[in-house]
């Protein structure tokens, strides 16, 4: 098999990509482990950046999303019994839009496959083969068990957090330690319910963090923080309602119960690989960073990626100009570590270390009176969360 852009991985960064190459008249084949049923069944996170829409819709995908997702013009940060409003749109004149990330990827996918894109389902084995070369090479093995090799120009490795194609970035040149463990995790649900909030609720508690999310009328995503052993035995619906309550009900909130038909554990981990790049081969989104979920940038950095690195290709595969593949780590770093720094943020301004004294808690309690009585703390909150605009390449 031959194409120009060998794409592993068909998740949001690789399915963007080979849709935003696709519309510059450049064709690619996308190479996924898992199963289409698989990819479009998989929970995720649910909050498109303002960005993130606009790139969508300006790429002829949104239309879906713009039918059936929610635009939220604000969210609710609670903290010591109260709750706080912050206005993106009166702040930022942005928003975000809730539209779950397995939503994005059935429109990609039926888009893809509309205009006659090639993505193979079910490919094991994926190895990247002389990526520093000019003529870089994929093999797998195919669904129906055929060994396959799969000869392109250029190679973006979108194979998520756990990658192999990151493996393939050369040391002494790249760095690995930017890494951080955190110690907790989310335990997510969905549950049959209405509503608790007509929009996202953030929670600090002693007990520890709880977010209030939503899908749909009628279900709803919430995540309680757990200790790093917890596993989804130990959480029954009875104690997940419990604390949900504990940690969120007050006044101006309570959260509205019902059943629950699915469970999960998140991990929490910040980590950025340098250089994005090596020879022909480039990484994008979760294969070159991983956000923890608070402020859900994971899914918008990756297409904010995936933005900069279809005219990177675009450049050097239509007219040979290398400055844009060349410069493309330069370009997409300051927001990656920009959405790191968010990220951890949030973490760390929300959630209760379990080594947490009071003293933590009520200066937690004083960053959060802080950032949310100020217009210029809440601009600072509603800036990030709808996103750094991306025509500025930040
Ligand atoms: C969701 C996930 C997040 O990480 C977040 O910060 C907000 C919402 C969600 O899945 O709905």
């Amino acid at each position: 098999i031959r194409t120009r852009v060998g794409i592993v991985g068909a998740g949001p960064a690789g399915l963007m990509l080979a849709h935003l190459l696709h519309l510059q008249g450049i064709e690619s084949v996308v190479l996924e482990a898992r199963s289409r049923q698989e990819v479009e069944g998989t929970i995720r996170a649910g909050i498109l950046e303002q960005n993130t829409v606009d790139l969508l819709v300006e790429a002829g995908v949104g239309d879906r999303l713009l039918a059936e997702g929610h635009r939220h013009t604000g969210t609710q940060i609670r903290f010591a019994g109260q709750g706080r409003r912050i206005d993106f749109e009166a702040l930022t004149g942005r928003a975000v839009t809730v539209y779950p990330q397995h939503e994005v990827l059935i429109d990609l996918i039926a888009r893809r496959l509309a205009d006659g894109g090639d993505i193979r389902f079910g490919a094991g084995d994926v190895e990247v083969h002389e990526h520093t070369g000019s003529r870089p090479f994929i093999t797998f093995v195919d669904g129906d068990g055929q060994r396959q090799r799969l000869e392109c120009e250029l190679v973006a490795g979108c194979d998520g957090s756990r990658t192999a194609t990151r493996n393939l970035i050369p040391e002494p040149a790249v760095r690995t330690d930017y890494f951080r463990q955190y110690p907790f995790v989310w335990f997510g649900i969905l549950a049959e319910a209405p509503r608790t909030s007509d929009e996202l609720i953030y929670a600090h508690s002693p007990s520890g963090f709880a977010l209030c999310s939503t899908r749909t009328e009628t279900v709803q995503r919430h995540y309680l923080q757990v200790s790093v052993d917890d596993t989804v035995e130990d959480w029954s619906d009875a104690r997940i309602w419990d604390e949900l309550h504990r940690r969120v009900d007050g006044p101006g909130a309570e959260v509205r119960e019902g059943a629950i038909f699915a469970k999960s554990v998140l991990p929490f981990r910040s980590f950025v690989c340098e250089p994005m790049q090596s020879g022909r081969l480039f990484l994008a989104g979760d294969a070159a960073h991983t956000v923890p979920p608070t402020g859900a940038k994971g899914m918008n950095l990756a297409m904010a990626d995936v933005w900069v690195l279809a005219d990177a290709m675009t450049g050097f595969l239509v007219s040979g100009d290398r400055r844009g593949l060349d410069g493309y780590t330069a370009a997409v770093l300051p927001r990656v570590w920009r959405a790191q720094h968010f990220s951890w943020w949030m973490s760390t301004m929300l959630h209760t270390a379990p080594d947490a004294s009071p003293f933590d808690i009520r200066r937690q309690e004083a960053e959060l009176d802080t950032v949310t009585s100020s217009d210029a703390g809440r601009t600072l909150i509603a800036e990030n969360y709808t996103g750094l605009p991306l025509r500025e390449r930040v």
